[in-house]
């Protein structure tokens, strides 16, 4: 079982953006963290993280063929993007959605996500343990398959 995990733009700051919103844990915690559950379930897992859309745009498209499903952290082009969105459909692999904070009781423009309508769940205020449930929920629902 294949996985790709990938986080979008300021995603690489985190440590030092906004802590009380996003936490004190550093991008490399959180990659480390998100290698180890892999490892401990035995899933490979490849990471990407990039501030720019095209770049998320042509890394969903290489998992076409190439992984089981996908985790995303698609940061503020959550609420932006419909490239991000019809790039998740157009491979249709089972892909879930992370957010570190709740997005849900945020500003009102953080509310709508549009990656998340090709996603078949959404993890959002759970900070790093997010990842790991999207994981375990992800493994199951393949499994399931
Ligand atoms: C975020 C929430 C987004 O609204 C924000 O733009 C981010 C991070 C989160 O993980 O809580 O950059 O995706």
């Amino acid at each position: 079982m294949k996985f790709v995990v990938i986080n979008g733009p300021n995603l690489n700051l985190l440590g030092l953006r906004e802590p009380e919103i996003y936490g004190t844990g550093t991008f490399a915690a959180l990659e480390s963290y998100i290698c180890r559950i892999c490892e401990k379930e035995c899933i490979a897992v490849e990471l990407f993280q990039s501030n720019h859309e095209g770049a998320i745009v042509d890394r969903i498209q290489q998992c076409y063929g190439t992984a089981d499903g996908i985790i995303i952290n698609p940061a503020a082009y959550t609420h932006t993007s419909i490239a991000i969105l019809d790039a998740l459909k157009a491979v249709a692999l089972p892909a879930i959605e992370v957010h570190l904070s709740d997005i849900h009781t945020r500003e009102e423009f953080r509310q709508v996500s549009y990656a998340g309508m090709a996603c078949i769940k959404t993890f959002a205020g759970l900070g790093f343990e997010g990842y790991r449930q999207a994981i375990l929920y992800l493994k199951e629902y393949l499994e399931q398959r």
